[in-house]
């Protein structure tokens, strides 16, 4: 027996409400609750039964390590931990046109040609469209089959007729299910799609990747519900303008969530990065003033990035403080703290300050490393270009230790840096012998040692 009924679902975070809401209480975004109709089945689907087991002693349960398998794309694989798991679901997520298709595609080319039989479901393009993309890349496995479908129980039958080992959705968006009356791109249909794909993975042990729109606040279009549903979650990004795209674990059943992939977006698809260091420091200026090198740990990887600060004089009321790449909180920190302690007259001044090559850094690490840019540009001095500066700042002024200070000073040791500024306590870890490393407690002994 099947009951349906009516509620209204706010569009952005998937809260739900009797009647209609004009601003939603959850998210606080306007105008995005859509009346929906949703069905409660009496009984679960079969498909949801593949679910529910008899209960067991931990014991006897058989664990996934080891199930890992690898896509053969390392920047991706690392990503994922060491490869896809059968019988999981991953969710990508990115602003339009970054190149979700592309690495689907790629990633499906690659683990057809080691001979596991992919399927790749596009609700968006033509197959003619996917034929094209997929020439340009030079994609012409037999193993990959590709089918344009909308409809989640179509797609479930061919899923379940080829019984591929891999199956792409793009975009998740896209797909409806009969069984719900509301619009294909609505929460209720997103989640219940999402769901009986979920099912059948968990079920037939196909890996599923699905492709999701981000919204223009970040989140994946519509259904954080979606986010808690799947095992895995990856986003992609970079800026426009720039080739670089990095590919960062969100959330990860199977491994850690710190890693990053990064390519680079040619004419014949993505090409991975694997020595990220080098391509962002590539065209550094060398003696310029309010140019520094930092090291941002990606996981277990460290990444030698060059952070700009531009400091003029403002004819603003409220002088412009900008920062592309860096968290615009944690900039406004450390201006407080120059202004404070270090005794810098910045409150007329425009600052700016952007990570080149179009990466975002996400630690503390790369604090010290801001305050000698912004040092830097004001004083108009540059700093020594073979010098690298790495170390938490608090708001006292004192340079606080940083996680993987070692593998951080390999890292730059390798990328020929001569000198690093490192919070001293810090220097118990293991240093690299030919680099002269310096340490330092506080921003002023940062300063002094640099100018
Ligand atoms: P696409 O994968 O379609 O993005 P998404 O699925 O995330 O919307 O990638 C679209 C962009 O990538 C498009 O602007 C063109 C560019 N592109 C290349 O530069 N080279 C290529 O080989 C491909 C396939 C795409
Ligand atoms: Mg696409």
């Amino acid at each position: 027996m099947t009951k349906s009924k009516t509620i209204f679902a706010c569009q952005n975070c998937g809260a739900q409400s009797p009647k209609w809401l004009g601003r939603c209480p959850d998210c606080s975004e306007w105008n995005t609750y859509v009346e929906e109709t949703i069905v409660n089945l009496a009984s679960p689907s079969p498909a949801h039964d593949a679910f529910s087991t008899a209960p067991k002693s931990l014991s006897e349960i058989q664990s996934d390590v080891g199930m890992h398998v690898p896509i053969g794309i390392n920047e991706l694989d690392r990503v994922l931990g060491s490869g896809y798991v059968p019988g999981s679901v991953t969710l990508i997520g990115g602003d339009p046109g970054i190149g979700k298709s592309t690495i689907i595609l790629q990633a499906l080319s690659s683990a057809a040609r080691r001979g596991q039989p992919c399927l790749y479901i596009s609700g968006e393009e033509s197959a003619s469209q996917i034929k094209l993309r997929a020439d340009r890349m030079g994609i012409k496995e037999a193993n990959l089959l590709v089918v344009t479908e909308n409809s989640v129980e179509r797609v479930l039958e061919h899923i379940k007729k080829i019984s591929p080992q891999i199956a792409a959705i793009d975009s998740i968006q896209t797909m409806y299910t009969g069984e719900i009356q509301s619009a294909p791109g609505t929460i209720s249909q997103i989640r219940d799609s999402a769901g009986k794909l979920m099912y059948l993975s968990k079920a037939s042990g196909v890996a599923m990747f699905l492709v999701g729109h981000v919204t223009k606040d970040g989140s994946i279009a519509g259904p954080k519900v979606l986010e808690h549903m799947v095992d895995t979650v990856l986003y992609f990004e970079g800026e426009r303008g720039h080739p670089f795209r990095i590919l960062r674990t969100f959330k990860n059943r199977f491994g850690s969530t710190n890693e990053i992939g990064v390519f680079e977006m040619t004419g014949k698809g993505l090409l991975e990065v694997s020595n990220p260091s080098r391509i962002f420091l590539a065209e550094r200026p060398s003696s310029v003033a309010g140019s520094v090198v930092v090291s941002s740990l990606e996981g277990s990887r460290p990444v030698l990035l060059e952070v700009q600060a531009l400091i003029s004089g403002s004819g603003l009321t409220n002088p412009r403080r900008t920062a592309i790449g860096l968290d615009a909180g944690r900039v406004a920190l450390l201006v407080a703290v120059l202004e404070k302690i270090v005794g810098l007259q910045l409150a007329d001044q425009d600052i700016f300050l952007n990570v080149a090559g179009g990466i975002k850094i996400v630690e503390p690490a790369a604090d010290l490393g801001v305050i000698a840019a912004v040092n830097s540009s004001f004083a108009n001095r540059a700093i020594d270009p073979e010098t690298i500066v790495i170390g938490e700042v608090g708001l006292t002024g004192e340079v606080r230790a940083v996680l993987g200070c070692d593998i951080r000073l390999k890292e730059a040791e390798k990328m020929g840096f001569k000198r690093a500024i490192v919070p001293k306590s810090n220097l118990k870890t293991k240093i690299p012998a030919k680099m002269d490393v310096i340490g330092v407690t506080s921003v002023d002994s940062c300063l002094q040692t640099l100018f």
